[in-house]
């Protein structure tokens, strides 16, 4: 089955043609960052023109890399929400042209979902195969715009178990870094400097909420480095500048990493997924590794191409939706800016 997907839900216009839920024929991404950047942040209105000056030539391109034309597609999935509606609602009419013109089912698909599924897709280079990731597994999505802890209890059966309560992780690495003068998106920024730092020269409060629920919170850890910076007025001395990004850098992870096992351990399982941009930050990565080999749990990442936002976890859902039976009507079929994770089976 050959599923083209369509992604637009923030700065990234991606296509992708995947054939039975797994192999990647093509994954097309077209990045905005450069726009966005001098601006330290997303332009919501500057985000949709870009996406509608690119689509098609995105869309050509994943199905001429994919060797394949729109008459042999047997889907079309679209990002619906959440993301910002302006850029959505360009991928959402893209792909319901196609579906129209070719006669073709058109698969609503969340965003966190995707990042979930990203861990499906073939990547050989990963010494981790994801070929036998199957649920029940724990997912931890943590992007620019999200910080989720998800129950995968089956394809489509999800409960959310924990979430941040102010800002996603990816923002809180995006803001430390502009306080740092370090650029945008600082969260790749602070990956490659923090091993210069000294992870343990200033003690940050973890990013967690000191209840025993599985919420996260990077506010506090966020205004921590952002008065550590003020009264220390360090921001022109590289190692001090390293020091804060390895010390920010470890109290985030460290929140991350406490409640994702917490969650396995409550639910008992021994399999964790991560997905989301900052799921491609080292030092996330070799805790999260350390932690699963002592504890026996097999850890789950995509190679840093498919942490992103891309339109190959899209199709990789639209697969799993059309095997169940779940196209969504073609009408009802709207951006979603707060889309939650919902069950479809
Ligand atoms: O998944 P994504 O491409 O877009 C959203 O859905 O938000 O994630 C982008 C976020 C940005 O905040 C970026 O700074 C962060 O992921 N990010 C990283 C790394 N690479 C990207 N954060 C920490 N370490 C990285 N290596
Ligand atoms: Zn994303």
């Amino acid at each position: 089955m050959l599923i083209l997907g369509i992604e637009t839900s923030c700065d990234e216009t991606a296509a992708s043609v995947v054939e039975d839920g797994r192999r990647m024929l093509s994954n097309v991404v077209s990045s905005q960052i450069d726009i966005h950047r001098k601006y330290g942040g997303v332009v919501p209105e500057l985000a949709s023109r870009k996406h509608l000056e690119t689509i098609n030539l995105v869309v050509e391109q994943a199905l001429s890399r994919a060797g394949r034309s729109f008459r042999e597609l047997d889907g079309i999935a679209v990002t619906y929400g959440p993301g910002l509606v302006a850029a959505l609602l360009v991928g959402l009419a893209t792909a319901k042209a196609v579906a129209y013109a070719f006669e073709l089912p058109l698969i609503g698909v969340n965003h966190i979902e995707g990042h979930i599924f990203s861990n499906f897709l073939e990547h050989p280079e990963n010494r981790f195969s994801t070929d036998k990731l199957v649920p029940p597994f724990i997912a931890l999505v943590v992007s620019g715009g999200h910080s989720d802890l998800v129950f995968v209890e089956g394809y489509g059966k999800y409960e959310l178990l924990g979430r941040t309560r102010d800002d996603a992780v990816g923002e809180a690495f995006d803001k430390v870094a502009k306080l740092l003068h370090l650029g945008y998106p600082g969260g790749p920024i602070i990956d490659e400097i923090a091993p210069k730092g000294n992870a343990e020269a200033i003690k940050f409060p973890l990013a967690r909420m000191k209840d025993d629920s599985l919420d996260f919170s990077f506010s506090g850890l966020k205004t921590a480095v952002a008065n550590f910076v003020k009264n220390h007025k360090l921001s022109i001395e590289p190692q001090s500048v390293a020091d804060i990004a390895a010390c920010f850098q470890r109290a985030a992870v460290e929140a991350l990493v406490e409640k994702t096992f917490c969650a396995i351990e409550e639910k008992g399982l021994d399999k964790v997924a991560l997905g989301g941009g900052v799921a491609s930050n080292s030092h996330l990565r070799s805790v999260f590794k350390n932690r699963a080999e002592k504890n026996g749990i097999e850890v789950y990442y995509p190679p840093p191409a498919l942490c992103t936002d891309n339109a190959a976890m899209i199709s990789c859902v639209g697969y799993y939706k059309m095997e169940h039976s779940v196209p969504r009507p073609f009408e009802s079929l709207t951006a979603e800016a707060n889309l939650e994770l919902e069950s479809w089976i």
